[in-house]
């Protein structure tokens, strides 16, 4: 998952043109608008935000002058997410003027990270709720409505939501979340997660399985198993992921883990595509990258961060894997599944990382050659390892101009693998009309590539094979075949 700065707004059609509600209305409902920031977690996360506060009477709203009650779903990965959170405070500020009723509550990362502080520091904060807190949303709300502010960051042991079925805000229908673990224990020297959202546990496969049993009868044809490290999965009845080593013999017997999950998954719905993130390499087995190979509809892609090219930086990080082993997984995974798409995310400018260290990024990349990437320049998160332990000693300018040279070097990688596709007939799951036209339809072949192509008779949610024409670095363009017998 990565922290991209996208936002959304709960779209509710039914909600337009109503007019400004303060009170209760005669039907009991009040007017909640919900915006999500950084990783796709988050946005899962605030569909199950979404249905507990259903069942509490609030019905969702696209306008922010209406709402009676605020919440911003916040990320802390990198500073620059949390000023977008703060800029977005003002906003609501300069809206409460007109609407005195509304309340604001912040979630998710930065209201763990900050907790009863936020309080202090933005007054426009009523509500500050943390990544496992949402189960006592109705209570908190009751509090604010008594006039009183309320906090609940409390990070929990066994938390997976897993009872809650979610609302689906701005969904095309076809691709759908399904979160599968939560929190992570990896610690990684530079990143905030492990504190924001606690320690790793995994959910009951068996409420993986209705979800997406559940989703395949709504019409859903896409899911992808969300956790901040998926391949680490590992149920046994319940509880830490630390804590399996004192499971008993029979948990540890009928213990599920993920290329299990996987395969459970991919029988289930054998025509519903699936897909996973993220995979860290450190976690990813051999099982895994075979129960893709074994079924048709696990998609061929694999989202594997490596953050630098560099053992020393690797090591520095906390990534518990060496350079030579991340290429003995990349060998392997193009072994076995040769068609496999891989995409990476990396930091340019880590502590003490010097031009041979990026050198080495740059030449590891050489090695893959990622069909797309996500890169960042290091932003020093206070509380973890790496802002107490080392100084942020590259100039902004030498991250910068890093960042450029990595993303230059992404972009030939992604034009290099998007021309491979040319000539290919694939399949591509319909999600929505093209941003750039109308007249075209935009989907995904299982490597997760955008493609686009005329529209034609064809329809949202169907599978359909397009000869693929042309490319960009990033996007496919082709024409229809025909539908798939996967339909
Ligand atoms: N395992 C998670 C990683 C979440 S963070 C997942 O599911 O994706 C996403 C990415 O943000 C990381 O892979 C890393 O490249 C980047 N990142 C994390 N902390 C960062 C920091 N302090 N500065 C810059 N980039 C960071
Ligand atoms: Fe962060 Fe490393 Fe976990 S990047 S989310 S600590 S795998």
């Amino acid at each position: 998952m990565n922290g991209k700065g996208h936002s959304e707004k709960i779209m509710d059609e039914s909600q337009q043109g109503s007019t400004l509600t303060l009170e209760k209305t005669e039907d009991n409902t009040r007017k909640l608008y919900i915006e999500s920031y950084g990783c796709q977690m988050n946005f899962s996360d605030s569909e199950i935000v979404a249905s507990i506060l259903a069942k509490e009477g609030f019905n969702t709203t696209n306008l922010l002058e209406e709402a009676d009650l605020v919440l911003v779903n916040t990320c802390s990965i990198r500073e620059k997410a949390e000023l977008t959170v703060r800029k977005r405070l003002e906003k609501f500020n300069a809206v409460k003027k007109i609407n005195p009723g509304m309340k604001v509550g912040v979630l998710g990362c930065m209201a763990e990270r900050l907790k009863s502080k936020f309080l202090e520091e933005e007054k426009i904060v009523d509500m500050v709720v943390g990544p496992d807190a949402y189960k006592d949303l109705p209570n908190l709300i009751q509090e604010i409505d008594e006039g009183r502010n309320a906090v609940n960051v409390l990070l929990s042991k066994d938390e997976t939501y897993g009872d809650v079925a979610p609302v689906r805000l701005n969904s095309n229908g076809v691709t759908a979340f399904v979160s599968i673990t939560r929190g992570c224990d990896n610690m990684c020297t530079f990143c905030v997660v492990p504190f924001t959202r606690g320690r790793e546990r995994s959910r009951n496969p068996q409420s993986i399985l209705e979800e997406a049993n559940d989703l395949w009868e709504k019409g859903f044809k896409e899911i992808t198993l969300l956790g901040q490290n998926v391949d680490s999965y590992l149920w046994y009845g319940g509880g830490l992921k630390k804590d399996f080593k004192r499971a008993t013999e029979m948990q540890k017997a009928t213990s599920v883990n993920f290329a299990k999950l996987l395969d459970m998954v991919a029988m289930a719905q054998p025509k519903m595509r699936i897909r996973f993130s993220t995979s860290n390499p450190q976690d990813m087995t051999l099982d895994v990258i075979e129960t893709m190979a074994k079924h048709k509809n696990i998609c061929n892609y694999i989202h594997l961060p490596v953050q630098s090219g560099s053992d020393r930086i690797l090591k520095a990080m906390n990534r518990l894997h060496t350079r030579a082993e991340y290429f003995e997984l990349i060998d392997n995974i193009r072994r076995i599944n040769p068609d496999c798409a891989i995409s990476q995310d990396m930091i340019t400018g880590f502590p003490t990382e010097t031009e041979q260290d990026h050198q080495d990024t740059l030449s590891l990349m050489e090695y893959v050659k990622y069909d797309f990437g996500f890169m960042f320049a290091y932003s020093e998160r206070p509380g973890t390892r790496a802002a107490h332990k080392l100084v942020d000693d590259i100039p902004e300018e030498t991250k910068k101009r890093r960042l450029r040279e990595i993303i230059a070097l992404q972009q030939k990688h992604g034009l290099y693998r998007t021309q491979q596709h040319i000539g290919n007939i694939e399949e591509v799951l319909i999600e929505g009309s093209s941003k750039k036209s109308e007249a075209h339809w935009m989907g995904r072949n299982s490597q997760n590539t955008v493609v686009v192509f005329p529209k034609e008779h064809y329809k949202i949610g169907e599978f359909v094979h397009v000869s693929i024409k042309e490319c960009t670095s990033a996007t496919l363009i082709g024409e229809a075949v025909a539908l798939s017998s996967n339909n």
